[in-house]
């Protein structure tokens, strides 16, 4: 761990009253570090926060947004349950794949976008549904998934219903 980090992270701890509830922060800031939780930024928490790699590992591999593997900078999760499924991801899914080269687990060649197939996003009610990082986007169709990524590989903010 770099001496910045080291400082950002202890920073963070002394920003909670109580440096448990620091875990989660610190693993964000870890993982934007190293591109993702890799065994050493597991070692890095579990010194951090005086706990053991297990506990760490329990926390991460519960949260969604930890990932093992180094996403794209635009991390795509589609929904692949029942709502969304009934309303098209599969056939989504089929579109990023053919058009965009995007298959779970892989970021694109120039590591700008990545692909995850998730449970529900608690948004079945405007589905197909979908998270781009932070930000959610409702009733995607392939159409509105062209123009949501040409503008994300524009630099531009994307359009489209989201939260
Ligand atoms: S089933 Fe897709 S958001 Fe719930």
């Amino acid at each position: 761990m770099t001496e910045a980090l080291r400082h950002q992270c202890e920073a963070i701890k002394r920003a909670y009253p109580d440096a448990d509830s620091a875990l989660i922060p610190i693993l964000h800031a870890l993982q934007d570090a190293y591109g993702s939780i890799t065994p050493e930024a597991v070692e890095d928490a579990a010194q951090l926060m005086n706990l053991s790699p297990a506990q760490v590992e329990g926390v991460t591999s519960f949260y969604t947004l930890f990932h093992r593997q180094p996403h794209g900078r635009f991390h795509l999760q589609v929904c692949d349950n029942l709502s969304c499924r009934l309303r098209g991801s599969d056939q989504l899914l089929a579109h990023l794949a053919e058009r965009w080269h995007l298959e779970p687990g892989a970021p694109s060649r120039d590591g700008l976008f990545s692909l995850e197939r998730v449970e529900c996003l608690a948004a079945c009610g405007y589905a197909p549904a979908a998270q781009i990082n932070l930000r959610y986007y409702y009733r995607l169709t392939p159409e509105k998934a062209d123009r949501l990524l040409a503008e994300l590989e524009d630099g531009k903010e994307a359009s489209g219903e989201r939260v």
